[in-house]
């Protein structure tokens, strides 16, 4: 587990307070802003991230036998070769040779579930989040994110699928429809946003260490749950007024070549914690 860099980290959010506070002239100084404000929040929440909880459950879950096949995930191959988890999240989504796909995280599980272990991955993609083996999803994603806390996001674009993807992501990113006529560009398109106290970040960018794509997955205190990079997607289109994607599809999955491919060098404080 991370707590030295948790701490460490969330230290360096109090110094950087302290440092606008000591930096700001008199005026500024009583003008703290929101911004801040949450940052602190943050900081607080960090020292105590209940993450750890569903780590410790996803790791037990990868070495545990289980499905038709009653096997482990350890022969999972998350990109840096079977049963390799360290550093293997910040290179994710990217092609895979046995799939022909580009996969995520999330994806890639399912794929792994249904060859070794003998699940169904299109049964699980339609469980609702946080049932049945979707949570089991949740504590996967939480583990396997914990052991590239602190490392650089670094998403291939060798192949050319996975250049397709970042184009196609791109796309979505832009493309505006529903009763708002909302994209996501709408809410996370420049700098400065904000919804209900939310700083939305401008994702079209690299947004800087630990936020946006190398915040996720993440754990919420407004709803006590781990949420993985596909069910902060699936809220945004909620927010957005756009019909449910598909868990796993193709336009979430671009999605997020997109925007961890804009984010390349940003560091990962997945699992993070969100309001
Ligand atoms: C109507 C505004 C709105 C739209 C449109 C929207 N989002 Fe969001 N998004 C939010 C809000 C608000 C948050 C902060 C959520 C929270 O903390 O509850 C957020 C958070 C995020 C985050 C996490 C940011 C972080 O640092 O934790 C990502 C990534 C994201 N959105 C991606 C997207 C994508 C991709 C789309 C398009 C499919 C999209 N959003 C569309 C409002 C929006």
């Amino acid at each position: 587990m991370n707590r030295t860099f948790r701490t460490s980290r969330s230290a360096l959010a109090a110094a950087a307070c302290a440092a606008l506070w000591a930096g700001a002239g008199a005026p500024a100084a009583q003008a703290k802003s929101v911004a801040d404000d949450i940052a602190e929040y943050r900081a607080m929440l960090a020292d105590g991230n209940p993450s750890e909880l569903f780590e410790a459950k996803g790791e037990a879950l990868w070495k545990q036998p289980r499905g038709p096949k009653n096997a482990t995930l350890e022969a999972c191959d998350l990109g840096l070769g079977p049963g390799v988890v360290k550093g293997a999240f910040v290179e994710l989504p990217r092609w895979f040779a046995d799939t022909g796909r580009v996969q995520d995280l999330e994806s890639r599980l399912l794929s792994c579930m249904q060859s070794l272990q003998g699940f169904d991955a299109a049964a699980i993609a339609k469980t609702p989040f946080g049932r049945g083996e979707q949570a089991h999803l949740e504590s996967l994603v939480a583990w396997i994110a914990s052991q590239s806390t602190g490392m650089k996001l670094n998403l291939p674009q060798a192949r050319p699928e996975e250049r397709r993807m970042y184009a196609l992501g791109r796309k979505a990113f832009f493309y505006r429809a529903g009763p708002m006529d909302f994209s996501c560009a709408s809410c996370h398109g420049s700098e400065g946003k904000r919804v209900r106290l939310q700083d939305l970040p401008d994702l079209t960018r690299n947004p800087g260490d630990g936020i946006g794509f190398a915040a996720w997955p993440a754990y919420r205190v407004s709803s006590g749950e781990l949420w993985g990079m596909q069910r902060r997607l699936n809220d945004c289109f909620r927010q957005q007024r756009f019909p449910y994607p598909g868990y796993a599809s193709e336009v979430t999955i671009a999605l997020g070549v997109y925007l961890g491919v804009n984010a390349k060098g940003a560091v990962s404080t997945a699992p993070s914690i969100r309001r």
